[in-house]
């Protein structure tokens, strides 16, 4: 199980200490919420922020982009040279175009689905993605109650991706704890995010150690 701390919990005042302090405990990656007010109702980091991070961060980022106008959000971090950009599919109409064109950046594409989007929704894309987002609460805020049918749908998700995108990685973000990551795991989960588990910890190592099931 790789773990992907999220910063969005993390001290703002010393973010770049945070984000090293992270790395050395063990993160896989560093997962950066991208909020824009209008698809949540929450604001967050914006390039110059997350050109911070990728200096202070020895591991590849991984963004999530909890906006509208994606392509006009991907034109503004794609020189930042994440890993993966995850979008929501509840935000594009033209998702297939999208995906090509974070792929034309050499970026791996991912898609997220909300709690209450239906997996069915991968039917024509699943061959098209690195990674699928699983949302375990409703985007924009840290600290939330993981909901339990995310379960069900991670297991949907690797189902169909067994026959038609073996390598599909599927990643769960919100209320992730020491609690459900062995479930979550069950269920065909890759990557775990975290933020208050692992920011509100006072021990990063053992919080990322304790997450790795
Ligand atoms: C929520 C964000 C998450 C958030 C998770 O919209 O996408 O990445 O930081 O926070 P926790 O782990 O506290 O639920
Ligand atoms: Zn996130």
């Amino acid at each position: 199980m790789k773990v992907a701390p999220s910063i969005l919990s993390a001290d703002f005042g010393k973010l770049s200490d945070e984000v090293k302090a992270v790395c050395i405990a063990g993160a896989d990656y560093i997962h950066c919420d991208i909020m824009d007010g209008h698809f949540v109702p929450n604001m967050t980091m914006g390039p110059m922020v997350i050109e911070a991070v990728k200096k202070a961060s020895g591991v590849p980022l991984d963004i999530h982009f909890m906006v509208e106008n994606i392509p006009f959000f991907i034109d503004m971090y794609k020189h930042l040279k994440p890993e993966f950009i995850s979008f929501h599919i509840e935000a594009e109409k033209h998702i297939n175009r999208v995906i090509q064109k974070i792929r034309n950046e050499g970026i791996r594409p991912s898609v997220v689905l909300n709690p209450a989007t239906p997996p069915s929704l991968l039917e024509y894309i699943i061959e098209d993605v690195d990674m699928v987002l699983v949302m375990s609460v409703n985007p924009g805020f840290g600290g939330q109650k993981f909901i339990p049918s995310a379960l069900r749908k991670i297991s949907e998700i690797r189902e169909m991706a067994e026959k038609r995108n073996p390598s599909l990685l599927i990643e769960v973000d919100g209320g992730v704890n020491d609690k459900n990551a062995q479930a979550l795991l069950e269920a065909g989960a890759d990557i775990l995010v975290a933020g208050s588990y692992v920011f509100k910890s006072g021990d990063y190592k053992k919080a990322i150690e304790s997450l790795r099931v």
